[in-house]
C-alpha cells in the first residue's frame, strides 16, 4: 500500500505507436500536474507499463516486468498498469500482481492523476470506461518541446473484427477525432518544434468528419487541411486497412507533396481461404488492385505490410500463397509475426491449430523473403539524391541519423546541423537496416 504521493515518474510504452503517442500524453499530463519525468527510471517514484495485449508473449512480460519493478534503495514504486492489457484483464492484474495500484484501461487515462490519488489512500484503483472520445478534451494542450517527428491520433478502435485480433475489445469501436480538433492538435504540434506529423488510428484510413466548412470528408482531406500547416512538411498515416483505401486516398498520394511515399497495408496472408477465415472481408486480388492503384498514383511508394503466419488450417499451399503474394507486392518493409491464439478471439477455437515447429519454419521462411525484399528496396535507392529529416544523434563524431521520405533510416556526417533539421544528401551505401549518405547541401530549419 503506497500513502506517499509521486513526484517523478517513469513510462514505458509497448506495443504499437498509438502506445507510444498515449505515452507522450500521459508524460504531458503528469507534467501538467507538477510531476517530472525521473532521470533515471530505475529510480522514479511512479512507473507507468503501458502494455499491449496483441500477442500472448508481450501480454505475459508484463507480469514478469511487475515483478522486477524495484527502485534503487529496495524500495517499490507506485505502479499503473496502462494500455491494452490493463483494458483486457482488469482488475485480475492487481489480484495477480498485488503490488500494482493502479489499472486503468486506454481510454480512462486522462484519469490517471484522480486514481493516483486514491493509489495515495490505499486504495486499488482500477477504471476501465470507454467513455466516448472524452480524454482527449480532458488531457492538457500539447506545447512546446516536440520532438521534430510527432505522432498524432486521429482515430481509435476497430469494428472489423478479424478473427485472430483482440483489438475491437481492448480499444473498442471505431471512432474519428474531430476535425478541428486535430487541426488545433496538428498546429500545436508545429509550433512546438514537430516537421513531421504521423497520423495515427487501428484503421486510420477509415478516418471521417466535418471540416471547417461543414463538408464531410475523410483522411485525404484532413491530410490536404494539414498539409497546409506553415512549418509542417512531412505528413504519414499508420494504420490502414485494404477495404478503407478511398479513390481520393490513392489519388492524395499523386498529388500532395507532404505526403510522404510510404503506405503501411496489411495484408495478413495471401491465400483466399484463410483470408475468409480471417474475416478480413478483402481477397488477394483486391488486396493487389489497390497496391496497383497506389503505386500508379506515385510510382515510387515504399509498401510495407503485416503478416501473421500459422493461423488455424493454414496449409503448407496456403503458406505458399503468402509467399507469392509477397513476390508480386515487391515490399520495402514488413512486420511478420507466429499467430498466438488469444482467449475470447474467434480463431482461439477453431480447429486445426497449427504447432509451433511448423510456425517457427514458416516463419524464417516468410522473414528470409521479406529481408531480401527490403534490402533490395534500399539498395535501389543508392545513388539517389533526397532529403533527410534529422532526428537523432549518431555513434561517431558530427553524424545524425535522419530517415529518407521512404522512411529509411539513413547516417550522414552533416557538421553545422541539428536535430530537427532537414537536408539534401546522396545516398551512399544501403544495408539491410540502414542506409548511408552524403551530404549535397543544407537547408536551416
Ligand atoms: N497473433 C499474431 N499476430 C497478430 N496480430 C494481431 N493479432 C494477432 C494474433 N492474434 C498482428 C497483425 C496486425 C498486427 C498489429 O499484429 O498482423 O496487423
Ligand atoms: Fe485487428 Fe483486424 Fe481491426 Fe486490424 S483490422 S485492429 S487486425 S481487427
Amino acid at each position: 500500500m503506497k500513502s506517499d504521493s509521486p513526484k517523478t515518474f517513469h513510462i514505458k510504452s509497448f506495443g504499437c505507436q498509438m502506445n507510444v503517442y498515449d505515452g507522450e500524453r500521459m508524460a504531458e499530463m503528469l507534467g501538467a500536474r507538477g510531476m517530472t519525468a525521473a532521470a533515471d527510471g530505475a529510480d522514479a517514484d511512479l512507473v507507468v507499463l503501458n502494455t499491449c495485449h496483441i500477442r500472448e508473449k508481450a501480454a505475459e512480460k508484463v507480469y514478469s516486468d511487475i515483478g522486477r519493478l524495484k527502485r534503487k534503495d529496495g524500495s517499490r514504486p507506485t505502479i499503473a498498469v496502462a494500455g491494452c492489457v490493463a483494458q483486457a484483464e482488469g482488475a485480475e492484474i492487481a489480484r495477480r500482481a498485488p503490488s500494482v495500484d493502479v489499472v486503468v484501461g486506454p481510454q480512462a487515462y486522462h484519469r490517471l492523476p484522480d486514481l493516483l490519488d486514491r493509489a495515495a489512500r490505499g486504495e486499488k484503483a482500477v477504471d476501465l470506461d470507454m467513455p466516448a472520445m472524452s480524454k482527449f478534451d480532458a488531457l492538457p494542450k500539447r506545447g512546446a518541446g516536440q520532438r521534430p517527428t510527432a505522432f498524432l491520433t486521429v482515430q481509435e478502435g476497430c469494428d472489423k473484427f478479424c478473427t485472430y485480433c483482440v483489438v475491437p475489445y481492448t480499444r473498442g469501436a471505431e471512432i474519428s477525432r474531430p476535425y478541428v480538433d486535430l487541426v488545433a492538435e496538428a498546429r500545436a504540434l508545429v509550433e512546438g518544434g514537430a516537421r513531421e506529423i504521423t497520423l495515427l488510428g487501428q484503421n486510420v484510413n477509415a478516418w471521417d468528419g466535418e471540416d471547417d466548412r461543414g463538408r464531410t470528408v475523410g483522411l485525404d482531406g484532413l491530410i490536404r487541411d494539414l498539409a497546409r500547416i506553415d512549418g509542417l512538411e512531412r505528413l504519414r498515416y499508420t494504420t490502414s486497412h485494404p477495404n478503407d483505401m478511398t479513390d481520393g486516398l490513392i489519388a492524395a498520394h499523386g498529388e500532395i507533396a507532404e505526403l510522404m511515399p510510404y503506405l503501411h497495408l496489411p495484408v495478413q496472408a495471401g491465400s483466399d481461404r484463410i483470408l475468409a477465415a480471417m474475416n478480413r472481408s478483402h481477397s488477394v486480388d483486391s488486396y493487389l488492385r489497390v497496391i496497383e492503384r497506389v503505386r500508379a498514383a506515385r510510382p515510387d511508394i515504399a509498401i510495407s505490410g503485416d503478416f501473421i503466419v500459422g493461423f488455424p488450417g493454414e496449409s503448407e499451399e496456403d503458406f505458399q500463397a503468402t509467399l507469392d503474394l509477397i513476390h508480386q507486392t515487391r515490399y520495402a518493409m514488413a512486420y511478420s509475426f507466429k499467430y498466438s491464439r488469444r482467449p475470447g478471439t474467434p480463431a482461439a477455437t477453431m480447429d486445426d491449430q497449427i504447432s509451433e515447429e511448423v510456425m517457427h519454419d514458416r516463419l524464417q521462411r516468410l522473414q528470409a523473403l521479406l529481408n531480401e525484399q527490403q534490402h533490395a528496396f534500399n539498395a535501389a535507392t543508392v545513388g539517389q539524391t533526397t532529403r533527410l529529416l534529422l532526428e537523432r544523434k549518431g555513434k561517431l563524431d558530427g553524424q545524425l541519423i535522419g530517415k529518407t521520405p521512404w522512411l529509411q533510416s539513413a547516417h550522414v556526417i552533416a557538421p553545422g546541423l541539428a536535430i530537427g533539421d532537414m537536408v539534401e544528401v546522396e545516398i551512399l551505401s544501403a544495408g539491410p537496416n540502414s542506409l548511408g549518405a552524403t551530404m549535397r547541401q543544407l537547408q536551416e530549419a
